[in-house]
């Protein structure tokens, strides 16, 4: 960011000489005239030199049209066409024969353009002292000014008319729409709301509550801004700061913050400070007490919560246990360091947690429980053994619990309750390279479980080939031997049965005698005259396939495990 530094002052050295030498520099703008980005133009300044329009860069990403303070070396821009769409160099803004302003690419793709001005279009463009960019008509009247179309900042004698807006920047250094805007809404409210993505209006933190009164924002000469009633009554004094116009360059600006405040720039190195400085009464005066939002995170970010400094900036720090999602946009909020707490095991898992006190601390809108009549102790038991809880506060014999993610969190001496966050004990930075080691073993898991399977399957495809000889060997048997009868064979004491005799003997083998290694053993009775007991143990290829099965996977589970250990 310090590169823009140079760049402005030399940019400012040598712009700075034509003023010196003549007034020649300032002249209308005349039809057909055009600026290129890059290409060294003279940007189109006011006759006292102090405003000028065109092109400006923007770091690396390209280039703003804007209309910026030329007699300062700090870089303020008060204006630019269409922030959201850097242009790169070759790029030109002109103003066309037929009286439009129009920005386009190299390409000639048209960006931006004012809006049809009607009639014969504007005669000439001009940039005025006050910071106004003009197309005029014939008559001279104002067809078109950059006053109208504000971006984050007021001049002196600009005025915000119903339904005119500013919207903060999303950085200091980055101009794209940021997270806050100003309206004066076209029922005559004047409002600073929070603005989520993609810049619809979400919650108020500051209003006049000039709903049905308020017509127009007056920014005077005297450094005034005040809100004033169609009859042109005051109705709400917004800054009271006298500032003489002639010593110092004025603008109100609303910052990426969300602060609406207005800065004073001396004119002269005899002024004093030869930078901007900030008047008193910026608004609103506290922001961070101002948000009450019912959605998104407030006006820092989620688990992040907001303090007002000494100099009355608000900055945002992220919760105990908690850190930046991006270092250099705290707005972003805040991710928690530790694994959150085991909702099947709560109760296991509270000696794993405690408690961090934040005093004069709240989160609003993110209740769902409150239990009255108790004491700081029981809130903070109550916490800590449930998983739901990410903070609890305590006030005046209440404890509202709350949920995450953690939303408008504010620390201020006016609060009076008392917050108890939750964090896991221990090394927060530790916990989470641990979890990610779990997973990194997983792929190891996944061979040995591959591994079996594999295994197995081989396992199964030999069982199968031997299943498959087995039952032909027997068949082949069966159908070389005719069976003879088995009255013979009993005499013999070897007897074959069919499958089906035996089901019969058994009752269907109905009564279990007991278990043997590849099968249950049935009791059943011959159907011969002697009535003779049997035992039948029942037992086929599957079955003995199941058996090896076990005892394959268990070997495999053995070896991984064994495998793993090591
Ligand atoms: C700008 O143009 C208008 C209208 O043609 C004219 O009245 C005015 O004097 C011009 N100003 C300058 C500084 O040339
Ligand atoms: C001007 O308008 C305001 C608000 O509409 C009203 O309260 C006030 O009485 C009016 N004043 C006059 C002089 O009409
Ligand atoms: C600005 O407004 C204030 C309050 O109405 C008034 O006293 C002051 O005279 C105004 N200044 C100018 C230059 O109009
Ligand atoms: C002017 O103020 C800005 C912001 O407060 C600061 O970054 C910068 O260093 C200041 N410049 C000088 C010359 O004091
Ligand atoms: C936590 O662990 C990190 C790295 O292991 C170490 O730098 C840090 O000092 C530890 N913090 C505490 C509070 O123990």
């Amino acid at each position: 960011m310090n590169l823009q530094l140079p760049y402005c002052f030399c940019f400012f050295l040598l712009l700075q000489l034509p003023f010196s030498t003549n007034g020649q520099a300032y002249k209308n703008v005349s039809l057909g005239s055009s600026l290129t980005a890059a290409s060294g133009d003279l940007p189109w300044t006011s006759p006292s030199g102090e405003f000028a329009f065109g092109f400006q860069q923007v770091g690396d990403a390209g280039y703003l049209l804007a209309i910026w303070f030329y007699k300062i070396p700090e870089r303020t821009i008060v204006w630019s066409a269409d922030r959201n769409n850097l242009v790169q160099s070759g790029s030109t803004v002109q103003l066309t024969a037929d009286g439009q302003l129009v920005l386009n690419y190299q390409s000639g793709t048209q960006i931006w353009t004012t809006p049809e001005l009607g009639g014969s279009g504007a005669a000439y463009g001009a940039m005025l002292d006050t910071g106004n960019f003009v197309l005029a008509g014939q008559a001279g009247a104002n067809l078109w000014q950059s006053f109208d179309q504000p971006t984050d900042t007021l001049l002196p004698t600009q005025n915000l008319n119903p339904g005119g807006e500013l919207i903060a920047p999303y950085l200091e250094k980055n101009y794209l729409d940021g997270r806050f805007k100003l309206i004066l809404q076209r029922d005559g409210n004047l409002v600073m709301y929070t603005i989520a993505y993609p810049l619809t209006a979400s919650n108020a933190y500051w209003s006049t509550g000039t709903r049905g009164s308020g017509h127009q924002l007056i920014f005077n000469q005297s450094g005034l801004m005040y809100l004033v009633a169609t009859n042109g009554t005051i109705l709400e004094h917004v800054f009271s700061n006298q500032v003489s116009l002639q010593d110092f360059y004025l603008r109100a600006t609303i910052d990426y913050d969300g602060v609406f405040r207005q800065y004073v720039y001396p004119k002269t190195a005899s002024g004093g400070n030869m930078n901007w400085t900030t008047l008193p009464n910026s608004i609103p005066s506290n922001i961070c007490l101002g948000s009450k939002t019912l959605v998104g995170s407030g006006v820092c970010g989620f688990n992040s919560y907001c303090t007002i400094g000494d100099d009355r900036r608000p900055s945002c720090s992220c919760l105990p246990g908690y850190t930046f999602l991006n270092q250099n946009d705290v707005r972003k909020g805040c991710k928690q360091m530790f694994i959150s707490q085991d909702c099947s095991h709560p109760s296991q898992e509270t000696d794993s947690f405690e408690i961090k006190d934040m005093l004069n601390t709240n989160f609003q809108h993110n209740d769902y429980e409150v239990l009255n009549s108790v004491d700081e102790d029981w809130c903070r038991q109550s916490c800590l053994s449930d998983c739901y809880c990410a903070v609890a506060t305590f006030m005046d014999r209440q404890c509202w619990k709350k949920r995450g993610p953690l939303s408008n969190g504010v620390t201020d001496p006016i609060i009076i309750d008392k917050a108890l966050m939750k964090v896991r004990k221990g090394n927060h930075t530790e916990e989470l390279p641990q979890k990610k080691s779990a997973k990194k073993r997983d792929p190891s898991a996944l061979i040995v479980t591959g591994s079996v399977l594999l295994g197995s399957s081989i396992f199964l495809i030999v069982l199968s080939l031997l299943g498959i000889y087995v039952f032909f060997t027997r068949r082949n048997r069966q159908k070389q031997k005719l069976i003879p009868q088995h009255h013979v064979m009993r005499d013999m004491n070897l007897q074959n049965f069919t499958y089906n005799e035996l089901e019969t003997a058994t009752g269907g083998f109905d009564e279990e005698l007991g278990r043997g290694a590849f099968g249950p053993v049935y009791k059943g009775v011959l159907g011969g005259e002697d009535k003779q007991i049997i035992a039948v143990k029942r037992h086929h290829v599957l079955d003995f396939a199941q058996e090896g099965l076990r005892h394959m996977l268990s070997f495999f589970l053995f070896f991984s495990m064994f495998t793993s250990s090591k």
